[in-house]
C-alpha cells in the first residue's frame, strides 16, 4: 500500500434552461433527426444571459464538498458545505471558458464556496481538462503537497459559440462538474490508480478560438470577423478522439493490470455517441460497459466526464466496486485517462 489520492465526494450543476433540437432547427439549418443520427444528442442546456462559468463551477463545487462531508459521516446542516474538521487545501479547476482572459477562475471560486486562503488555479485542456486537472491534484496529494483536493471541470461554451455554426451549436452544452480528493490509500477503493496523459500541438488549430490571445492581440487592429468564435474541424477531431481515446486507454489498462472485459464502466468525454460507440469497438467492449449522457446534456467540455459520472451513479449504472476507466480527448489536441475502483459515496445536500 502507498499514499495515494481517494475519490471521495461527486457533485454536479447544469443552467436551468434547456435548448432542444427543434429550438435549434427553427434557428437554423439542421433538424432533430441529424443531430439525433449523427451526434446521439437531444438537448443541452446554456447560462441565462449574466451567468457565467464561476457560476456552474461554484455549484458544483458546493455539491461535491457536501457529498464528501456526508460520505465522511459529518452532520450536512444544509448551509455550508465546507467540512469543518478536514478541510480542503486545494482548488484545481479545468475549463477553456474562464470568466476573465485574466486572472484564473479557481481563486474566484474557492473564495465563494469559502475555502480561505487555499492554492487554487486553472487547467487549460479543452475537453481533457478534467483528467488532467484530476492529475495534477492527485499528484499533489500523493506529493503531500496537499491533504484534501477540490477538483472542478466547468465550461459554458455557449459565450464562444458562432451562432450562425449549426454544427458546433448542435453539440457543445454548458455545465460543470466536480470531485473531492482526499489523501489515502492505493488500496481503498476510489483511489486513482493510474493516469495516462498526452498531447499532439501539431494539431492546434483543429480545435480553436483565434482571437483574444497574444497571437492576434500582437497583432496591430482589431481581429477578424468571427475569429472570436470557437471553431472546429469535425471529421479529423473524430478520427484522432477515436484514436487517442483507445490507444490512451489501452495503454492504462496495460499498466493497471486489468483487461478491457474487466472493465465494468467506461466513462468517455462524450462528444459524440459515435466517437463512443467506436472507441468501443476499438478496445472490444459491449454496449453494457459505455456510459452515455449526451442525450441530455451535449459535449459539456471539462464538465463532461464527471457529469457522466454523476448521471451514472445517479441512475444506478455505477456502483461501488465497479472498476472504472475514465478516457477524454479534446483541444491542443490532449487527450488522458484515469482508472479506479468506484467508492461508496453519499451524495449530500444540493447547497444554495
Ligand atoms: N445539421 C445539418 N447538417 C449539418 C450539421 C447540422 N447541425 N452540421 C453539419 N452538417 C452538414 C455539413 O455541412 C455537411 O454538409 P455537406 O455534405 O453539404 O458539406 C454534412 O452535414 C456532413 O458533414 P460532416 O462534417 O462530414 O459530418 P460528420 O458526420 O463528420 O459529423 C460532426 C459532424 C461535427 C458531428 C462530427 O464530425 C464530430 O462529431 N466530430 C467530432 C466533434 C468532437 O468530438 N468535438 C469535440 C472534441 S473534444
Amino acid at each position: 500500500m502507498s499514499r495515494a489520492a481517494v475519490l471521495c465526494g461527486l457533485g454536479g450543476s447544469l443552467p436551468e434552461r434547456i435548448v432542444s433540437n427543434e429550438e435549434l432547427a427553427e434557428q437554423l439549418d439542421t433538424s432533430d433527426r441529424w443531430i439525433r443520427t449523427r451526434t446521439g444528442i437531444g438537448q443541452r442546456h446554456v447560462v441565462a444571459p449574466g451567468q457565467s462559468t464561476s457560476d456552474l463551477a461554484v455549484a458544483a463545487g458546493a455539491q461535491a464538498l457536501a457529498s464528501a462531508r456526508a460520505t465522511a459521516g459529518r452532520a450536512d446542516d444544509g448551509v455550508d458545505p465546507v467540512d469543518p474538521v478536514d478541510p480542503v487545501d486545494l482548488v484545481v479547476l479545468a475549463t477553456s471558458t474562464p470568466d476573465r482572459p485574466c486572472p484564473a477562475t479557481a481563486p474566484d471560486v474557492a473564495h465563494r464556496l469559502g475555502l480561505g486562503h487555499v492554492p487554487s488555479f486553472d487547467v487549460s485542456a479543452v475537453c481533457t481538462g478534467f483528467v488532467y486537472a484530476l492529475a495534477t491534484a492527485a499528484s499533489m496529494i500523493t506529493a503531500g503537497i496537499a491533504g484534501r483536493a477540490l477538483v472542478i471541470g466547468a465550461d459554458t461554451f455557449s459565450t464562444i459559440l458562432d451562432p450562425a455554426d449549426r454544427t458546433t451549436r448542435a453539440i457543445f452544452g454548458d455545465g460543470a462538474g466536480a470531485v473531492v480528493l482526499r489523501a489515502g490509500d492505493s488500496g481503498e477503493p476510489g483511489a486513482l490508480l493510474g493516469f495516462d496523459l498526452g498531447s499532439d500541438g501539431s494539431g492546434a488549430d483543429l480545435i480553436t478560438v483565434r482571437a483574444g490571445g497574444s497571437r492576434q492581440r500582437s497583432v496591430p487592429g482589431p481581429a477578424a470577423e468571427g475569429e472570436e468564435f470557437f471553431t472546429m474541424d469535425g471529421r479529423p477531431v473524430f478520427t484522432r478522439a477515436v484514436l487517442d481515446m483507445s490507444r490512451s486507454s489501452q495503454s492504462l489498462l496495460e499498466r493497471v493490470g486489468w483487461s478491457a472485459a474487466e472493465v465494468d464502466k467506461v466513462v468517455a468525454h462524450q462528444a459524440n455517441i459515435r466517437i463512443l460507440n467506436a472507441v468501443g469497438e476499438q478496445l472490444g467492449l459491449e454496449e453494457k460497459q459505455i456510459v452515455a449522457n449526451l442525450d441530455r446534456v451535449g459535449n459539456t467540455v471539462a464538465a463532461s466526464i464527471p457529469l457522466a459520472l454523476r448521471d451514472a451513479v445517479a441512475g444506478g449504472e455505477l456502483q461501488p466496486g465497479h472498476r472504472v476507466l475514465l478516457t477524454g480527448f479534446g483541444g491542443g489536441l490532449t487527450w488522458g485517462s484515469a482508472a479506479l475502483v468506484w467508492p461508496e459515496l453519499e451524495t449530500g445536500r444540493p447547497h444554495r
